[in-house]
């Protein structure tokens, strides 16, 4: 009996060796862990149970007959992230690169089914080529079935992917399936196809980082949702983010003890908003005085700052924040910021986490490029998003809601649940300038009599009171009772019930 149990252990050891331990020495020395230190510092100590690790591919081509490798080049399972459960898998680069075999899909496949059958997030740790080349088109089906796992599981469970090597192919187009996506800075890559396809394709020259680096993805692709600065950093803040997010979308928001007083009036907020209106200040003092003791999780930090997107709690429960930023761009709504706030809010939605939206916004950025790439059907995203949204939405104007900005950023029309405005807000069609220009047209040429117009059009119109006569505002709010407005407002939709109509989905403009 003795050696049976041996024997599972000498084999259960060659299986933890992976691509053994010169592989193992090269991934260390890149800076990288390894797929099993990756799940263990994921996962709460000790937690981790493995399926699959004897798992080897059944190819005989190219001489694959001659090298198996226990467990495929992917660990997968499922543990726990501060007591709730997660399922999880770790391509190991040590093994054919990460490359997806039929055998290695297989191993995904399952803990996807399992996490939706179980309704709890999965989390994907990608560093692999892609397809196993050497398995041709079993591979490519391998990968489609994680692709339509991928899609089913969307809205359902909470998918994340972490990128940790350089990926392609196959190994890119899942996680771009998932809800967010992070990068490790340096070692991280995301490509379709790598630099020397590129090179052959469309003669052009390119590294690696040029082509995917984080940098990339963060900044100007909008891939990723985060970059760190090495592995452990990027798994720590992943168990942040699961922390803040529900089970599934029929599980609660998560809540824990908050210690922070929301009563308590914040005075400092009194004075945020400058008394020169055309002149910024940093709207994520107002998101982080709201927050339960200033903890923010913001997705796309450097990607289209001119909108916030993030996560927090208040009073122990997690909302999302979407603000305008005054700081960039005078807070103008773009394509990118539309794109980049619909996908936060329809995430929101899907999950029930109810959105608090900030809004300093002078409207829409006029010009051609903004024409020309888009900007109506993007804008619209963000307009859609609100509108279809059921989850608890409440509205702070903090200052300028200007013209279909105003009507978009969740709006008492597209059933926002507690709009509420601060004294300095100026609610109107567009700023005192343009306004004046267009409607006094013909007293362009008489200084005197257009700033006699301005100043009436700014006293009727730049104020927070013709909404509020209207009903459109539900309340003046006094700034430093903001997070106390919010979390009563919180609690009291609690129980909120809206249902869009029965459909099959919707047509949200892509
Ligand atoms: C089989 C692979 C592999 C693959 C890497 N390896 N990719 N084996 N299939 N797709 C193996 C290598 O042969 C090597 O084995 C080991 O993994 C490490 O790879 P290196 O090239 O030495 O590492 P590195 O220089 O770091 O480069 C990593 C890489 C590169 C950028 C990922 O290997 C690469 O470009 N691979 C191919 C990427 C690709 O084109 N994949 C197919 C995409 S199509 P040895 O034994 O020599 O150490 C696809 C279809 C899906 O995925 C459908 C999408 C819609």
């Amino acid at each position: 009996m003795k050696e049976i149990l041996e024997e599972l252990e000498r084999r259960r050891d060659i299986a933890r060796k992976g691509g053994g331990d010169t592989r193992i020495e090269a991934q260390h020395k890149r800076g990288k862990l390894t797929a099993r230190e990756r799940i263990d510092l994921i996962l709460d100590e000790g937690s981790f149970e493995e399926f699959g690790m004897f798992v080897e591919h059944r190819s005989n081509d190219f001489g694959m007959e001659k090298s198996r490798i226990a467990g495929d080049g992917v660990v997968t399972g499922w543990g726990t992230v501060n007591g709730r459960t997660v399922f999880v898998f770790a391509k190991d680069f040590t093994v054919f690169g990460g490359s997806l075999s039929e055998a290695h899909a297989e191993k995904i496949i399952k803990v996807q089914d399992m996490a939706l059958k179980n309704r709890a997030p999965i989390i994907g740790i990608y560093d692999a080529g892609g397809a196993r080349i050497q398995e041709g088109v079993a591979a490519l089906g391998g990968y489609a079935e994680v692709f339509q796992r991928n899609v089913l599981a969307s809205g359902v469970i909470p998918q994340i992917s972490v990128i940790m090597g350089p990926c392609a192919g196959g190994d890119v187009y899942s996680p771009a399936m998932t809800d967010f996506i992070f990068m490790v800075r340096d070692t991280s890559y995301m490509f379709v196809t790598g630099p020397d396809v590129v090179k052959t394709v469309t003669n052009e020259t390119v590294t690696a980082e040029e082509l995917g680096g984080a940098s990339v993805h963060t900044t100007k692709s909008s891939i990723a949702d985060g970059a760190y600065d090495n592995d452990v950093e990027a798994l720590l803040q992943v168990r942040r983010l699961i922390d803040l997010l529900p089970q599934s979308n029929t599980s609660p928001v998560p809540e824990i003890e908050c210690y922070q007083s929301v009563t308590d009036a914040d005075a400092s907020l009194d004075t945020l908003v400058p008394v020169n209106a055309n002149k910024p200040y940093d709207i994520k003092e107002l998101i982080l005085k709201t927050a339960d003791e200033g903890d923010f999780f913001e997705i796309q930090a450097s990607f289209a700052r001119n909108i916030v997107c993030g996560f927090g709690r208040i009073e122990g429960s997690t909302v999302g924040f979407v603000a305008n930023q005054p700081m960039v761009l005078a807070g103008v709504l773009d394509s990118d910021a539309s794109r980049k706030a619909a996908r936060f809010v329809r995430f929101c939605d899907c999950f029930n986490i109810p959105i608090v939206t900030f809004v300093d916004v002078p409207g829409f950025l006029p010009g051609t490029a903004q024409e020309y790439g888009g900007l109506i059907k993007h804008g619209a995203k963000l307009l859609f998003a609100y509108a279809e949204a059921t989850v608890p939405k409440l509205t702070v104007i903090t200052r300028k809601a200007f013209g279909g900005a105003y009507d978009v950023m969740a709006s008492k029309h597209l059933r926002g649940d507690l709009n509420y405005a601060w004294p300095t807000a100026q609610i109107a069609v567009m700023g005192a300038k343009g306004a004046v220009e267009i409607i006094f047209r013909k007293d362009i040429s008489d200084p005197e009599k257009i700033a006699e117009h301005t100043r009436m059009y700014e006293e009727r119109f730049l104020s927070p009171f013709v909404a509020a006569e209207r009903g459109y505002v539900d309340e003046v709010v006094m700034p430093h009772s903001t997070r106390r407005r919010l979390a009563r407002g919180l609690k009291m939709l609690r129980n909120k019930d809206l249902t869009n109509p029965w459909k099959k989905h919707d047509n949200i403009p892509l």
